[in-house]
């Protein structure tokens, strides 16, 4: 069975034939140990662990140690991992120059990859990607550092000073500190809030060779460095049809509810495929059943909204629309269901953040995916620059004519 995979690739240099395989639909860039998706059955684990049992039980850190290192840790490596990580939280104070430089309507995540690319400049001593000790450095202050960085986005998109780290009120509750302090006021952290970031973060956390971690594979293939490759990784996700998909939901159900349609007009405009309408949050390469990660986050959604004695009609529209998608037609025989990003942003709205903030969001729970799957591939001898070939279909070769000429 393994072996077959080799055979057509040596027949294929034998004879010089490429396959073409557009968007990869059915191509594997590599073999991972990380995260096992069964997309018709609608299974995501993390090196093995049922992202359900994740979910209830775990926390970001902890999964980010999982995700990198292999094992869950035990008590131990556990505080020594998070203590290492809320150590480097601070950052250096020209990082504020560097983010006070961008114009207040600057994207967040324009923002997060300037920032990360700018990292080694900070701290070359953790750049080598051959030398393990300054690769667990620059995991370390890659997770560390990347809350602080979006934190100060959102505070300069609002005009607000921004404010450092206090490490010693845990990862989640000193970002949510950071991001919504009044300046000089305590900050009561919410615990109810802090285990839905929590929770979020961690259904964040990998989900194999999507589009932002193949983009970090492939620039790191090329022996790029981590931060190179995870900003080029924040850039792919910023792309609404990957992790920006959030922020293009809540444009979506806010302009059905602002508009005079009602949901069905909206569903018959995306059936009809009017150009640039198709029903944001809505199918996936890879689930052709329903996204377990989305199912987790319907469930939080009404949750945290309840918790904060809010009702929101944005969150009965994208109910509203889930429920005719699923016994549609066109939903049906194309296999769409709600992905993660369905009801998300709905959950950070709830929480005080704006829609720009949301896909930076998706990006610091995404981060240990990144870094996770950058180390395997830097690790694994086998691996080679990632090179995809093309068929070219320009023109025959044609001689040089003189500017006069043409
Ligand atoms: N709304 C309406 N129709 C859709 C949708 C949608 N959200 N998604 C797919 N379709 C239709 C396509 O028009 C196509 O129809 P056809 O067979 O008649 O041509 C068919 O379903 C297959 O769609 P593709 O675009 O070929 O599927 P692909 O696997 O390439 O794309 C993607 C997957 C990009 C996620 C797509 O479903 C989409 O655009 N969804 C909306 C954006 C979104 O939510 N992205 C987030 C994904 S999850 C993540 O990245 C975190």
């Amino acid at each position: 069975e393994g072996n077959d995979g080799v055979v057509i690739s040596n027949l294929l240099k034998e004879t010089g034939l490429v396959t073409l395989d557009s968007g990869f639909m059915n191509t594997a860039s590599c073999e991972s140990k990380i995260t096992y998706i069964d997309g018709d059955e609608g299974i995501l684990r993390y090196r093995g662990y049922p992202i359900e049992q994740l979910a209830a039980q775990s926390s970001f850190l902890e999964v980010a140690y999982l995700l990198i290192h292999g094992d869950l840790p035990s008590s131990e490596e556990l505080s020594q991992f998070t203590e290492r990580v809320e150590r480097h939280t601070h950052l250096h104070d020209n990082f504020k120059n560097l983010i006070g430089a961008f114009p207040t309507d600057a994207h967040p995540m324009a923002v997060l990859s300037s920032a990360v690319s700018a990292l080694p400049g900070y701290y070359p001593e953790s750049v080598d990607p051959f030398d393990s000790h300054a690769v667990e450095l620059a995991t370390v202050l890659l997770l560390a550092k990347l809350p602080t960085i979006a934190a100060y986005a959102f505070r300069q998109s609002r005009g607000q000073e921004m404010i450092g780290p206090d490490p010693s009120l845990g990862y989640v509750p000193d970002f949510l500190r950071m991001s919504f302090s009044t300046n000089g006021e305590p900050y009561e952290v919410d615990d109810a809030l802090v285990q839905a970031l929590n929770l979020l973060l961690i259904l964040h956390a990998d989900h194999e060779q999507n589009c932002s971690t193949s983009t970090v594979r492939i620039v790191g293939s090329a022996h790029a460095n981590l931060y190179a490759s995870v900003s080029a990784g924040i850039g792919a996700l910023s792309g609404p049809l990957h992790g920006g998909a959030n922020e293009a939901v809540l444009a979506m159900l806010s302009e059905i509810q602002a508009s005079d349609d009602d949901v069905d007009t909206y569903m018959d405009r995306v059936k009809n495929k009017e150009k640039g309408v198709r029903l944001m949050g809505f199918g996936h390469r890879v689930y052709k059943n329903y996204d377990p990660r989305a199912a987790i986050v319907k469930k939080v959604a009404d949750k945290v909204l309840a918790r904060l004695g809010q009702s929101d009609e944005l969150l009965d529209i994208a109910k509203r629309l889930e429920e005719i998608a699923l016994s549609d037609d066109y939903f049906i025989q194309r296999k769409l269901y709600p992905n993660v990003d369905f009801y998300t942003g709905l959950i950070y709205k709830a929480m005080g953040f704006p829609t720009n903030m949301f896909t930076p969001l998706f990006a610091v729970g995404r981060a240990p995916g990144w870094v996770a799957q950058w180390r395997e591939m830097m690790e694994d001898p086998t691996t080679k620059i990632g090179r995809p070939r093309q068929v070219y279909t320009g023109s025959p070769s044609r001689d040089y004519l003189g500017i006069n000429e043409r």
